[in-house]
């Protein structure tokens, strides 16, 4: 049987690719950044995961406004990095899964959640930067992905409560799938941040700190917060929390913390990292 054995989040800053990719991460101001990624890259590097679902948001690169799914599955053998504007990353392809992924779409699908399945996606810093953050900078990615996009970019977006039963359903449907793997559920994005407009820089400690607090104890209560609450206290781009959410629901109701870190400022992010292993 597939089995979930944790949970990780982290913010997808896309500098953090930058710094990453010329080389500049011993720079001080890099340097803090990257140390607080140094247990987790010990510890996958011991989990050994087999594959991770990996729940990002597409930044309006392989998604246009033309067509936008509010919750989407990658089911393609591979994803090449996109080219955001200044060509793609120089990072390896993304591999798929295409079977557990299928076997994913087919369970969420029959208990009622709409996902738009992709055979064809370029994944963008969304999810290319938190494999950055986790894995280095390897020839080839140690692991398979099956990218699970979420709208967080045009409105309305989900809310937190639909994106925690998601995670709910993802892990049963990962959980009913007839291979042994060791399954990662990722969420990514967040934390306070807003690029745009006159609250523009707008980062929010204390606030993402006491709702890091709630993700990890009370992550049901969490999920009755509504969007505007996110975007006003977190800014218009740290809705993207709510993915967090995706993957607290694929975990035990009882976590043990493996590593927390959050560090301000990253470009213009309040950087914010947890690993969760399920307790029960
Ligand atoms: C930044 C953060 C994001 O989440 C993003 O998608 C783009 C830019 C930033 O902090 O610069
Ligand atoms: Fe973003």
């Amino acid at each position: 049987m597939a089995k979930i054995t944790a949970g990780v989040a982290t913010s997808h800053v896309p500098a953090v690719g930058a710094a990453l990719d010329n080389g500049r991460t011993h720079e001080p101001y890099w340097q803090p950044v990257f140390a607080g990624f140094e247990y987790s890259k010990q510890w996958i590097k011991d989990e050994k995961p087999d594959v991770i679902l990996l729940v990002f948001n597409d930044h309006a690169t392989a998604f246009s406004l033309d067509i936008v799914p509010t919750f989407a599955i990658g089911t393609a053998a591979s994803y090449q990095p996109a080219d955001e504007g200044w060509g793609p990353r120089p990072v390896p392809v993304v591999e798929g899964h295409p079977e557990l992924a299928a076997h994913i779409a087919q369970s969420v699908i029959q208990e009622d959640f709409d996902l738009t399945i992709v055979g064809k996606m370029d994944v963008d810093h969304g999810l290319t930067v938190p494999l950055s953050l986790m894995f280095g900078q390897p020839e080839k990615w140690p692991v398979k992905v099956i990218p699970i996009a979420v709208n967080v970019v045009l409105y309305p977006v989900p809310s937190g409560r639909r994106c925690f039963a998601l995670g709910q359903a993802l892990r049963r449907a990962v959980e009913s799938f007839d291979e042994n793997l060791n399954v990662q559920i990722w969420g990514t994005g967040g934390m306070s941040h807003q690029l745009q407009g006159p609250r523009a820089g707008l980062i929010n400690r204390e606030w993402d700190n006491a709702w890091l607090d709630r993700l990890i104890e009370d992550p049901v209560e969490l999920t009755k917060m509504s969007p505007v609450e996110y975007v006003r206290e977190a800014g218009s781009e740290g809705i993207e929390l709510v993915m967090w959410l995706i993957m607290r629901g694929a975990l035990d109701p009882n976590v043990n913390v493996l590593h927390r870190f959050y560090h301000v400022p990253v470009s213009n992010t309040a950087l914010g990292h947890v690993i969760l292993e399920n307790a029960e």
